[in-house]
């Protein structure tokens, strides 16, 4: 696996933020997209002296078009892993097939409970004592490709939506990193069991 990579962000980037952070993925980064031009995310980005791009959604008149504009920046960049960190649309199969294996994504639950949008507010509706992090590989299944990494967080009995977030964040902002560090050093496996990180439990 070579080591460019880009980062795809819809909102408030602190995942994006803790990736360029980490000494062994920061100087990887080369790109970082959003569909969103609000999006905080992309000042992180400038800040960090990142290139950034911006594909918004209203752009393209339909997904299959939107997701061959993102193929073609990536590949123009020689991209060879993609973390999407709080990036909230759906990419369909002509984006995932060209980097299966290569895509991974953060998302705020225990996988395969509480997939979509909503996940914190989801598990505090529900009632779970128990919530947490995935890390997964992108499959064009939505929030169901082979999980790398996980960790749960307990759910405390005066959480509110804030209070629970910034827990689930912190894990994330552990997994996030070391999930894309494995990745760029080519210890990510997949098998029949889900992936997993060579020379660690799980
Ligand atoms: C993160 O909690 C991430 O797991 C979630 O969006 C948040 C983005 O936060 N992603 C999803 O819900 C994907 N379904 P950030 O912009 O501060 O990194």
């Amino acid at each position: 696996m070579g080591g460019r990579v880009a980062v795809l962000a819809s909102g408030e980037g602190t995942n994006l933020q803790a990736l360029l952070d980490d000494p062994a993925v920061g100087p990887s980064i080369l790109l970082v997209v959003s569909d969103r031009e609000d999006a905080p995310a992309l000042g992180r980005a400038r800040r960090a002296a990142v290139e950034t791009l911006v594909l918004g959604s209203g752009e393209f008149p339909g997904s299959p078009d939107y997701d061959r504009a993102l193929v073609n920046e990536l590949q123009a960049r020689a991209v060879d892993c993609v973390a999407l960190a709080g990036f909230m649309r759906i990419l369909g199969p002509d984006v995932v097939r060209v980097f299966a294996g290569r895509m991974l994504n953060v998302h705020p639950s225990l996988l395969p409970a509480f997939p979509g949008a909503r996940s914190v507010a989801d598990a505090l509706a529900y009632g779970v004592k128990v919530t947490g992090v995935t890390v997964h590989l992108v499959s064009e299944e939505v929030d169901a490709g082979p999980i790398l990494l996980q960790e749960p967080v307990p759910i405390l009995p005066d959480d509110d939506w804030a209070s629970l977030e910034a827990r689930v964040h912190q894990v994330e902002h552990r997994l996030l990193p070391r999930a894309v560090r494995a990745m760029l050093e080519g210890r990510v496996y997949v098998d029949e069991r889900g992936a997993r990180i060579e020379g660690e439990p799980g």
